[in-house]
């Protein structure tokens, strides 16, 4: 079994120093917490930054570090007091985190934060691979490291590499206010697979990666640079057992008790948090306010324990969050506090697990109401520790998990009388439906824990891996351009079928100008010189445009793909009697969707109708394409018609017309002891199809086909067109 190396910013321990002497202590925040139980059961070593300034430890203290971390499977990342500043608490902190939760308030952008960050994903980079083995798989995480997936790429290029983003992905017009945007988007596109919480940040993902880049892209897979990789949704689970079965635990349960004779037969309301300004404090805060204000005989009946982990201490936005946090408990608390009620009860520090996983236990309500939250663990951890299954939860639509705890109360996060409202229905639920509720979440989560999270994203990475291999066996290397070259040489009776956009030439941004440039004429008319060699140009292109650029060319032509075909004397012949009067009715629908659609086009040929959309955004293009797709499969089920959709268009026209039916009567017109067949898109794979088995078939760029060989691109193509045609 490969062994794992997780990459992530923080280890799941914190390393610091007092008296002298080195500490260790767990780290917070989800990703930590989440993978620990992973790593601790499976063959992995974490690299990670240490905790403490390289700069603020002698040797001794180096070496102390990396022996403990040793111990514990972790391997440390060094880094100076500045680096930390600039890169962790700058731009990891003050850039994408706030960007990434669309708090574009709070996001600065400056170069050096930038130059930073770069310097330390390279840094990252370094340590990988002082260590990393060839089987090894790495598994990247989080926003800090963005870069390091393609960093690692070019150093190794065959690497397994995973990268998982724990936080939201933004949806592209706040993605793309990010000056660093495309580098970033390439940075992470260095990995085989790349995951999200949930689908709306996958599609966030794709959105912007098609904006900005433009890459094929087909089911969350991206054809990038001749690369096929995957983009996929995963949703983190957590270590259920260890939540469901903490209440065994003694120390849990003394904790418990010394709560219950704190807080008597109050109903407790419990909120866990990072102190971040994204998990809705304050406005949790005020909602709670609210709900006392408006209930008053739940005055001294409730009371709020509110936990806050410290968090990113140093950054100004944190500061003052927690002076706001302060004076609102105070207020809150002397407003409609009574002797011997405190209505909130508030702690800032971590606590150990037993005192957390009590309070889980123990509390009437949980309540989670993040501004924004990539996904948020601590949600599905309370409703883990329902032994018996009974407490509410209030979670925030906001949080990731709450795609996944629908049974819930679910609530705007911004509406705090929502909130109270919320808190009062859940005071007054029923038990029977309380236990209703969980149970069906509980089994979800025990369904897809953090072990099955983890193996799910693993054997998906393996899968992009042996795709990637299938591929890689075709590609077309020198030894296979060498044996076709020989084989060329020695036939006398040669046919070339050669599609047109895609293989002959790229396709472009705008479909219209796309005609033969000299290199495609020079490389046709150095092949035909040869009067042993048949060239066949196999198009979908209409007959007029394809007779027009290839007027005084001697080649066969294929129009229509295939519905037309004109042979070396010029003359052309319809290949069976096809039907056009369809065209008249299907014609308004594609009208509507140009008229809804900016920048795409209506082509209408002799037999078949085309609506372009090559030229409009490519985010809507995509959605209207799938849209009239669904349209015309119910208008033109009474017509014999086919519905194709490929390469930025839907092209619909009559069954039975197939670029392959037609190359067959090239085929089989000679003994030919040399064919060679080159195309790019679906239309070609019928050709590829009827070829015997002695043919040669190339597929112009990554994607899958029945082809023997594939090629990376036109330019490509045409070179190799030309070397054969001087043998
Ligand atoms: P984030 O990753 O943004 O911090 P999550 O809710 O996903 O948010 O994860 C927080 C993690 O930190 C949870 O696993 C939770 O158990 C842990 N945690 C939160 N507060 C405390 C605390 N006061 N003491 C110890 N662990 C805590
Ligand atoms: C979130 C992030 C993690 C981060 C954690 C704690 O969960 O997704 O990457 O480690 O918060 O934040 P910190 O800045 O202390 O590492």
């Amino acid at each position: 079994m490969a062994r794992i190396l997780i990459v992530s910013n923080r280890l799941p321990v914190t390393a610091s120093k007092s008296e002298g002497k080195i500490n260790f202590i767990p780290s917070v925040g989800g990703l930590a917490t989440g993978i620990s139980s992973f790593h601790q059961n499976h063959d992995c070593l974490w690299i990670g930054w240490s905790g403490i300034a390289r700069d603020k430890m002698d040797k001794n203290d180096k070496k102390e570090i990396i022996s403990q971390l040793k111990k514990l499977k972790n391997y440390p990342v060094f880094l100076s007091q500045s680096q930390i500043e600039a890169y962790y608490d700058g731009f990891c902190n003050k850039t994408i985190w706030s960007l990434f939760h669309s708090f574009t308030q709070y996001t600065i952008y400056d170069n050096i934060l930038w130059d930073e960050y770069k310097k330390v994903n390279k840094i990252f980079c370094q340590t990988i691979l002082d260590v990393v083995k060839p089987d090894d798989i790495i598994w990247i995480h989080d926003y800090q490291l963005m870069l390091l997936p393609k960093l690692l790429r070019q150093r190794i290029p065959n690497l397994t590499i995973g990268f998982f983003l724990h936080i939201p992905f933004p949806p592209q017009e706040i993605y793309r206010q990010l000056p660093w945007r495309r580098e970033i988007l390439e940075g992470i596109l260095g990995a085989d697979l790349i995951g999200f919480h949930t689908y709306d940040y996958v599609r966030n993902f794709l959105d912007s990666e098609l904006r900005l880049l433009g890459d094929e892209q087909n089911m969350g897979y991206i054809n990038y640079q001749n690369r096929m990789l995957k983009v996929d949704t995963f949703p983190m689970g957590i270590d259920y057992e260890r939540f469901s079965m903490a209440i065994q635990n003694t120390d849990t349960q003394k904790e418990v008790e010394k709560i219950r004779k704190q807080i008597g037969g109050r109903k407790i309301i419990l909120s866990i948090d990072r102190m971040d300004y994204t998990k809705g404090i304050v406005e949790r805060l005020k909602a709670y306010e609210i709900f006392l204000q408006e209930n008053p005989e739940y005055l001294e009946k409730v009371i709020l324990i509110m936990l806050a982990v410290p968090s990113r201490t140093r950054v100004e936005q944190y500061q003052h969050l927690k002076h706001q946090i302060d004076e609102l408990v105070g207020k809150i608390n002397g407003k409609y506090g009574s002797i011997g009620w405190v209505p909130i009860w508030y702690l800032f520090r971590s606590l150990p697990f037993s005192e957390l996983s009590a309070l889980y236990h123990i509390a009437d309500i949980g309540l989670i109401t993040p501004l924004k939250d990539g996904m948020n663990l601590v949600a599905k951890e309370f409703i883990a520790s329902k032994d018996n299954a009974k407490g509410v939860l209030i979670i925030s639509e906001m949080a990731g998990a709450a795609n996944e705890l629908g049974e819930a109360l679910i609530v705007n996060p911004n509406n705090k009388l929502q909130i109270s409202w919320a808190l009062k229905y859940a005071l007054h639920m029923s038990e029977a439906k309380q236990i209703k509720r969980n149970k069906i979440m509980q089994k979800r989560l025990k369904n897809y824990d953090v072990k099955k999270w983890a193996d799910d994203f693993k054997k998906s990475l393996m899968q992009v891996k042996e795709k990637q291999e299938e591929f890689s066996a075709k590609i077309f290397t020198p030894k296979k351009r060498l044996q076709i070259i020989k084989d060329y040489q020695k036939s006398k009776n040669r046919l070339f079928l050669l599609d047109y956009d895609g293989t002959l030439v790229n396709i472009e941004y705008k479909f219209k100008t796309i005609k033969p440039g000299k290199d495609v004429l020079n490389t046709i008319q150095q092949l035909i010189q040869d009067k042993k060699n048949q060239v066949v140009i196999v198009s979908g292109r209409g007959k007029e445009i394809l007779e027009k650029w290839f007027k005084d060319i001697h080649v066969g032509l294929i129009a229509e793909h295939g519905a037309l075909l004109r042979k070396n004397n010029g003359i052309w012949e319809t290949t069976e009697p096809f039907k056009k009067e369809w065209k008249q009715q299907i014609k308004p629908l594609l009208q509507l969707y140009v008229d809804r659609t900016p920048g795409s086009f209506i082509e209408e040929k002799e037999y078949s109708l085309v609506w372009h959309y090559i030229n409009t955004n490519p985010f809507f293009g995509q959605i209207r394409a799938l849209e009239l797709r669904d349209a015309l499969l119910h208008l033109t089920s009474n017509f014999n018609l086919e519905v194709l959709h490929g390469g930025k268009v839907i092209e619909i026209k009559p069954m039975g017309i197939n670029k392959g039916l037609t190359a067959y009567r090239w085929i089989s017109q000679k003994d030919w002891d040399f064919i060679m067949a080159i195309g790019d898109d679906w239309s070609d794979e019928d050709t590829f199809a009827t070829l015997p088995d002695a043919a040669y078939s190339i597929k112009v760029g990554a994607g899958s086909s029945q082809s023997k060989y594939n090629i990376n691109s036109s330019t490509e193509v045409r070179a190799f067109l030309r070397e054969l045609s001087k043998k």
